[in-house]
């Protein structure tokens, strides 16, 4: 892995479901859908939803 890509040292924010408590780790991503490991929640495209309850990125909330 690159050390050097500022894209990379930023930190990786968790969010979490509004609707059902599903919590997106960007260490883990979401491969069952597609999403690699490593992946920003900003960076996901808009066309994921949350695998567990189905709803858009926009009914999610970053967690402090
Ligand atoms: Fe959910």
């Amino acid at each position: 892995m690159q050390g050097n890509d500022p894209e990379r040292t930023k930190p990786m924010e968790k969010w979490e479901c509004t609707v059902c408590g599903y919590i997106y780790d960007p260490a883990k991503g979401d491969p069952d859908n597609g999403v690699v490991p490593g992946t920003r929640f900003e960076d996901i495209p808009d066309t994921w939803v949350c695998p567990e309850c189905g709803v858009t990125k926009d009914n999610f909330r970053k967690l402090a």
